[in-house]
This record gives structure tokens, C-alpha cells and sequence, in this order.
């Protein structure tokens, strides 16, 4: 079925929607996004991926071409067109197209960001058979940028990670930086030894999670200690529990670290409750 998207103020189907081939973001990489998820047919925790891409455009000396409120407007009917229940409605914001191709920032009073939006209908995200299974990770280094708490369309080596790790016969990768983990190709990582939820600390490191926000807020209202700190891949190989948080997993158990299986090999109940919750009290103030 074509989809309906938003593209620079219109609302188009898939097949009619154009961008310039000197769009910045395809020639270098220059634009930022975002990924909400939709369950009930509402937006989880849209304000934060609101106020994420803001400081991501920031960071970048970019504007957006269209404020929070009509932001909030476009996915709302994009989900509405595309009769979305369950999925995700991706977004993303570029540095526009100068019509040529230069390393140098083109003027922003001449060149317009190119906005981009559209929907992937999901129908079982939030009861995903995933989540009863548990992931297999395996550790890779981290060869991305130094920047990765700006949520840049540079998506190379993540993708390069998921690869290897599909190779590997797991389901994805953590990536190391001097031999403490950073994150998930496109997810934040946990461990859980005892009560207490072990994850890096908020940097230029890592993408600052907003399921990880809310996950780490629901784990201190359950009573759990959270220690945000350097992790090794060893530590978590030892761990009772692990887990990934993203807004297209929400809290997905990992059951296995570079072949060594964590508890029972089976998906953990703290981070099967955890999941639960999220799903739980987000729903009650999705948008
Ligand atoms: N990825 N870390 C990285 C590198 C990510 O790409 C993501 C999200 C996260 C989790 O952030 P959040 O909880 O705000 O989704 C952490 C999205 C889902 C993606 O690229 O599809």
C-alpha cells in the first residue's frame, strides 16, 4: 500500500516525493532525525524526541523549518492518513540543498532545511515475540564519530555493526571504546546485577536515550539502584540480567554477551517487568 509522507510542507504519496539530489544529507551526511513510536495510534514520548532534535540542530548550527507545535501537528496526521496503531514515524531535518556541492556551509537565508517525514506501520511492536526470546549481542569496537550525542543521519558503521553481528548468527552489537561499552548500534545498553541497573553515564559518548530517561525514572519509582558508570563487556557477561532500551525496542531483554549466556539464557524478570512498565505508563501519556 503507498504511504501517504511529508516532504517540505506537503503531504505526498511515497511515490511522489522528491528531494534534490544536492540535498546536503545525501552528499555528506549533514542532517539530523528522530524515531517516535505509536502505540494506540498516539506518539510515546514525543516531547522528548521534540526537545532532543532541537539541541541536535543546535549543536549544528541548524534551524528547524517548523516549530514544536507543528511538528507535533505533522506526525499527528501522518499516523491519522496512514491509519498507523502500532509503528514508528521517522523524521528528518537537513541542512537543505544548496544546488551544488561545496564543504562549505551554504547561507541559511538562501538555503531552506529539506524536512522529511514518514510513517513504518508496525502492527505487534509493543507484544513483540523478540521480547519473550531475548537478544544475542556481540561486542565490535566503536568506530563512529566523537559527536554520537548528536542524532546524525551518519549511520554507516552502526549498520556495518548490525551486519556483523547478523554474520555472527546474533541479533546485534555492542559497541567498546577503550574497552568499556558505549552502546547499542541503535539502542542504549544495561546491565542488572542484584537491584541495581548498570548503564554509561549521560556524554558525548553515547545518544542520550529517551526510553533510557524514562526507563532509568521507572527503575528508581520501583526501587532499584541505578549506577551510571563505565561497564566492560566482561562485567555484563557475568550480570544476572541485560537489556537494550530504543523508541522502536522500548526495553528488550539480551540473553546473550559474545556466546556467554546471562542467567538461564532466558529473558530476565527484571527486565521483562521494566518492559512492562514502560509500555504501561507511557501509553498513559502518549499524545
Ligand atoms: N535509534 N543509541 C543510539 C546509537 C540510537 O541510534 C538510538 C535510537 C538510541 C536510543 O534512543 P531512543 O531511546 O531515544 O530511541 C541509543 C533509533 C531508534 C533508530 O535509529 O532507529
Amino acid at each position: 500500500m503507498t504511504r501517504n509522507v511529508y516532504v517540505n510542507g506537503e503531504f505526498l504519496p511515497e511515490t511522489e516525493a522528491k528531494v534534490s539530489i544536492f540535498d546536503r544529507a545525501f552528499l555528506m551526511a549533514d542532517g539530523v532525525y528522530e524515531v517516535t513510536s505509536v502505540l494506540d495510534g498516539k506518539l510515546i514520548d514525543f516531547d522528548g524526541h521534540a526537545v532532543r532534535l532541537e539541541r541536535s540542530l543546535n549543536e549544528l548550527d541548524m534551524r528547524s523549518p517548523v516549530t514544536k507545535e507543528q511538528l507535533l501537528e505533522i506526525h499527528r496526521e501522518l499516523v491519522e492518513m496512514n491509519g498507523i496503531e502500532e509503528g514508528l514515524v521517522y523524521l528528518q531535518i537537513t541542512r537543505g540543498a544548496p544546488g551544488d556541492r561545496d564543504f562549505v556551509f551554504p547561507d541559511p537565508e538562501t538555503t531552506e532545511p529539506t524536512i522529511v517525514l514518514f510513517t513504518q506501520n508496525k502492527p505487534g511492536l509493543a507484544d513483540s515475540p523478540a521480547a519473550k526470546k531475548g537478544m544475542k549481542i556481540i561486542s565490535i569496537e566503536d568506530q563512529r564519530w566523537g559527536r554520537r550525542d548528536i542524532k546524525t543521519v551518519q549511520l554507516l558503521y552502526p549498520s556495518m555493526g548490525k551486519m556483523m553481528a547478523k554474520k555472527a548468527g546474533a541479533d546485534d552489537a555492542w559497541m567498546v571504546m577503550d574497552g568499556y561499552v558505549t552502546e547499542g548500534t541503535s539502542n542504549n545498553a544495561y546491565y542488572i546485577k542484584g537491584n541495581t541497573i548498570v548503564t554509561r553515564a549521560l556524554s558525548n559518548d553515547i545518544l542520550h536515550g529517551i526510553t533510557r530517561a524514562a526507563v532509568l525514572r521507572f527503575a528508581a519509582e520501583a526501587q532499584m539502584q541505578v549506577e551510571e558508570r563505565n561497564f566492560t563487556i566482561e562485567e555484563a557477561q557475568k550480570a544476572d540480567e541485560a537489556f537494550i532500551t530504543s523508541a522502536s525496542a522500548f526495553v528488550m531483554p539480551v540473553v546473550e554477551i559474545d556466546g556467554v549466556p546471562l542467567g538461564d539464557g532466558r529473558p530476565g524478570p527484571k527486565a521483562t517487568r521494566l518492559r512492562e512498565i514502560y509500555l504501561e505508563e507511557s501509553r498513559k501519556v502518549a499524545v
